[in-house]
């Protein structure tokens, strides 16, 4: 028999969910090396004076620098969750999170190399991954991790990769936006299990979190580093809408887990 077998026969049902996840994430895991290194360009080629197109290139090192920081601390996350989860069925998903995570530095690493290493640091997101890995319960853990974050970073992978087609960025941009979709299906799964039993005071402090953490994934997601800040401006408009329909979606997830999101503030 199996591990998996052993913990699916084990308890049938409650996991079934976050195994389903697990047996996905195997399916889709790919490596680093089978990206197409040497045959595309890392990022798009830019036109004009070498003056414009060192201007670019720093645009797209900024935007690989703000991953690479949010897939480190994915690292450490995930790293907490495999430590702190009790069930040998999550558990079991979250070695391949841990393995995700590290192959996502890993291709971010090699990229920023190429596009002349690493840059300013979002302060936000540090932020982020503070209250994340200091967040009291396993509970607000994965709430936060993967039901919000998880989610909300997909469609800015798809915009990433609709502006830099035909560039290795484009094809790690594709990979991502699946391995984080599994992340968070079991993050939804995993949470669904751990708010069973869950009194309504532990509810109560996943409402509390994500009113910390929305501001500041709002900062997060509006924040431009200098080599971005001309764009950021012209940019801020379509920022802020698309930001507004990120925030609506996360809170009708929070209501899918049964929560009361009547005391969720939005912050625009
Ligand atoms: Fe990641
Ligand atoms: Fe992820």
């Amino acid at each position: 028999m199996s591990a998996e077998e052993a913990v699916t026969q084990a308890e049938p049902s409650r996991h079934a969910g976050v195994l389903r996840f697990y047996e996905l994430a195997k399916r889709a895991e790919w490596q680093v090396r089978d990206l197409p290194w040497g045959e595309l360009p890392p990022v798009p080629e830019g036109k004009g004076s070498p003056e414009r197109q060192a201007r670019r290139r720093d645009v797209w090192r900024s935007v690989i620098m703000q991953q690479l920081q949010a897939d480190i601390l994915a690292c450490e996350m995930s790293a907490q969750l495999l430590n702190t989860a009790p069930d040998p069925e999550a558990k079991l998903y979250y070695t391949t999170m841990v393995q995700d995570e590290s192959r996502h530095t890993e291709a971010w690493l090699k990229l920023i190399a190429q596009v002349g290493g690493e840059g300013e640091r979002d302060p936000h997101l540090d932020r982020l991954g503070h209250m994340f890995l200091e967040a009291d319960t396993l509970e607000e853990k994965v709430f936060l991790m993967q039901v919000f974050f998880e989610r909300l970073i997909i469609p800015r992978f798809r915009l990433i990769a609709r502006s830099s087609r035909g560039t290795i960025l484009e094809d790690i941009c594709n990979r991502l936006a699946v391995d984080d979709g599994i992340h968070h299906g079991a993050g939804m799964a995993y949470e669904r299990v751990l708010l069973e039993g869950a009194s309504q005071r532990v509810k109560d402090t996943l409402i509390e979190a994500a009113n910390r953490m929305l501001p500041e994934f709002a900062a997060h997601a509006l924040w431009r580093p200098k080599a971005r800040e001309m764009i950021g401006h012209l940019m801020e408009a379509k920022d802020r809408e698309r930001l507004k329909t990120e925030l609506d979606h996360g809170v009708r997830l929070a209501n899918s887990l049964g929560l009361d999101v009547s005391e969720v503030q939005l912050p625009y």
